[in-house]
């Protein structure tokens, strides 16, 4: 929307070229012509440029971003940007349009800048990736009830959850992988992941550590937790049994996504018109 040209320059190139639409078309394929000798067919529409930029934009969820659409279009007879994001404030200046969309919260967006030169349409894009790596990634102290052990891991303030992947090592080796499709929620959330094994005096000695990992087309973010070991047990006398191996194996998983509004969630209160300061 808007012209991306001051009124006083479109009317004096309007004067200069009273021989309407086509005289204009040729005028500026000469003026234009893409950097090679040969001339450009007056029938064919001068080359220009569309540029949106950034080309790719990480935000966290509820912010806002800005993105420049900028053309070497002369005379633009049209601009506009397609986009489901909330619009806020546009700026423009000589060839280009600025404009400020609000409160990202898909996990990623494709915005669009339209550029209308002489007749043809060419367009940019643009990619916002909305994410919030975890705020941390605790696994808390191992836990024994007869001869099982269990383990928490809590994920907490992160987005989006459906691309999250829990991870539990144990000396290095994944004992537990789990992903979160199912959740396609677009608030931040908490997920607890609980682990109950049979426990072996073999694996009493191994860091078990648990891992966040957000794979969002293309870009990863990982988060650990500090490593734990199963050596700190509260033990019990029915862990005795704990010598024998036949124990039948009992894994048993638990994930528990709670949604965190945004509000409460201090990071954004100056960003979004909607945020709140969190009491805590
Ligand atoms: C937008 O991009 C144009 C062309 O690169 C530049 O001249 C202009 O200053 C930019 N505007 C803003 C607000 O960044
Ligand atoms: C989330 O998934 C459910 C079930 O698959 C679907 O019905 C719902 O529309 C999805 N919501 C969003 C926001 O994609
Ligand atoms: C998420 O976890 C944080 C940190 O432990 C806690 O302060 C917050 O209350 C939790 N929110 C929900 C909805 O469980």
């Amino acid at each position: 929307m808007g012209s991306l040209l001051p009124l006083s320059l479109l009317l004096l190139l309007a004067a200069a070229y009273p021989g309407g639409g086509r005289a204009h078309r040729r005028r500026r394929a000469q003026v234009q012509g893409s950097g090679g000798s040969s001339p450009v067919p007056s029938e064919t529409p001068a080359a220009f440029w569309v540029r949106l930029r950034p080309e790719f934009k990480e935000v966290q969820p509820g912010g806002s971003v800005w993105l420049n659409c900028s053309t070497s279009c002369p005379l633009p007879e049209y601009s506009s940007l397609s986009t489901q994001l909330p619009r806020g404030q546009t700026h423009s200046g000589p060839g280009w349009v600025a404009y400020q969309l609000l409160d990202v919260r898909a996990w990623s967006s494709e915005v669009r800048c339209f550029v209308t030169c002489a007749g043809e349409t060419r367009w940019a894009t643009a990619k916002i990736t909305a994410y919030k790596p975890p705020r941390s990634v605790i696994l808390e102290p191992p836990l024994l009830v007869g001869n099982e052990y269990t383990l928490r891991c809590h994920v907490t303030h992160v987005f989006p959850v459906g691309f999250l992947v829990v991870t539990l090592r144990r000396g290095g080796r994944v004992i537990y992988s789990e992903n979160l499709r199912r959740y396609n929620g677009s608030d931040l959330a908490n997920v607890t992941l609980t682990y109950t094994a049979p426990a072996r005096l073999r694996d009493f000695w191994k860091p078990v550590t648990c891992h966040a990992r957000l794979s969002l087309d293309g870009l990863v973010v990982r988060s650990s937790s500090a490593p734990i070991t199963l050596s700190g047990l509260a033990w019990r006398p029915a862990s005795k049994a704990l010598a024998s191996s036949s124990i039948a194996a009992l894994v048993g998983i638990l994930l528990v996504v709670g949604a965190v509004y945004l509000r409460q969630w201090p990071l954004v209160h100056n960003q979004s018109k909607e945020s709140r300061v969190s009491a805590g």
